[in-house]
């Protein structure tokens, strides 16, 4: 199956004006220089999303947020509906990261309301999936990102509106990653969960990132992995010159 790779970076809570626009004008000049085989897209915090969105202009970058609201307006003090991240020429929302889930208690049904939300309004989502230390040491890695797919993916979800990022929390952040076959594993279990979800040929059709310490040292064992068709990146996206050598050695 020819899936179109994608070397995705999220920037979490990290950067000032100065610094946003500096960095996401150096990834555009060296994106520039590639074949582009690849899909890219950068996932500046909501306070970059317009001044990143100027610094891309020309560049084939997509620009994505890190969450979204449910709703289109109202009161929702503090929060951010997809149609005003569409507004500002967002093509692309993670929703359901780690952090999120952990930090602000979202759970798989509220992310399935907000990737629904988002597709509504034309947006792509990156849909994070990820056991933690314990259900991994427990035995369950399968069984919960088997459920957290299910759970987390509303009605309408298709291969040309979702990507899934498989993103073990353990490894965000932390410099431990699980080995190619472990990735490859839950990778292959997330497709079947798809491909009962969704039908078979969609699901062949769905990219699945690999995300959780994502680094130019380890980009080539984990992402040329028959199901890894990309990475989401954390620490190492913000560093342009890792973000690329990270492309360069998943082939892009
Ligand atoms: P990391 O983060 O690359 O810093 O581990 C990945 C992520 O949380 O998306």
């Amino acid at each position: 199956m020819n899936r179109k790779m994608m070397i995705a970076g999220n920037w979490k809570m990290n950067g000032l004006s100065a610094e946003g626009i500096g960095l996401a004008k150096e990834i555009a000049a060296k994106v520039k220089q590639k074949k582009r085989t690849c899909e890219f897209v950068v996932c500046p915090p909501f306070t970059l999303l317009n001044l990143v969105k100027k610094a891309l202009r020309g560049s084939k970058i997509a620009l994505g947020a890190q969450d979204c609201h449910f709703a289109e307006k109202g009161a929702h003090t503090g929060d951010i509906s997809p149609v005003m991240l569409r507004d500002l020429g967002c093509e692309y929302v993670i929703l359901g990261h780690s952090e999120r889930r952990a930090d602000h208690k979202e759970s798989s049904a509220l992310v399935a309301k907000k990737v629904e939300a988002a597709h509504n309004c034309w947006l792509k989502t990156i849909v994070c999936v990820g056991e933690t230390l314990e259900q991994r040491e427990s035995g369950k890695t399968i069984e919960v990102c088997s459920r957290q797919v299910r759970e987390s993916l509303p009605e309408g979800s298709r291969a040309a509106n979702v990507v899934v990022a498989y993103e073990p929390v353990w490894a965000i952040g932390t410099g431990k990653t699980p080995t190619p076959q472990e990735v490859e594993d839950v990778h292959a279990a997330i497709r079947q969960v798809l491909a009962k979800k969704i039908g078979k040929s969609e699901a062949a059709k769905m990219r699945i990132l690999y995300g959780g310490s994502v680094k130019p040292a380890n980009a080539k064992e984990m992402l040329t992995l028959e199901d890894v068709d990309g990475a989401l990146i954390g620490g190492a996206s913000l560093k342009a010159d890792d973000f690329i050598a990270i492309s360069d050695n998943a082939g892009c």
